[in-house]
């Protein structure tokens, strides 16, 4: 039997990457907070309704979770401490997919395998868009 790849065994090989490498992406140990340098826009104020949380995310691909209150907002990384999922909102919390880790609005963790909050993004409102700070 030959020890070369088989057509069939690369082509295999190719559709377990291309499947997998999402996966990876979104649970891959990442930094916890997302690339946002100070002037970065992470989205249009208009995109949180006044009072809600959302997650957006960012034109790097990163999520953030943005909470409303008029035209004060406040912003957490949605990049989940434990390995680095990304959160999504349920109706009373935000819940990391991978391992159902619940973290409250103001990023701090109420159940899980995650053991540190989400890290507060500072931003600010200009022109009409939501900002990184610093
Ligand atoms: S990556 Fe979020 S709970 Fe494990």
């Amino acid at each position: 039997m030959s020890a070369e790849p088989t057509r069939r065994t690369i082509l295999g090989a190719a559709a377990i990457t291309a499947v997998s490498a999402p996966l990876l992406v979104a649970c891959s140990g990442r930094k916890v907070a997302p690339e946002t340098t100070s002037g970065t826009v992470i989205a249009p104020l208009d995109a949180v309704p006044d009072g809600d949380t959302v997650v957006v995310m960012t034109a790097a691909g990163s999520p953030v979770v943005l909470s409303r209150d008029g035209d004060s907002v406040t912003a957490y990384s949605g990049i989940c401490t434990h390995q680095g999922c990304s959160v999504r909102k349920e109706t009373e919390y935000l819940l990391c997919p991978c391992h159902n880790s619940k973290f409250d609005w103001d990023g701090s963790v109420i159940s899980g395998l995650a053991k540190d909050p989400l890290p507060p993004i500072a931003v600010e409102v200009v022109n009409g868009d939501i900002v990184a700070a610093g």
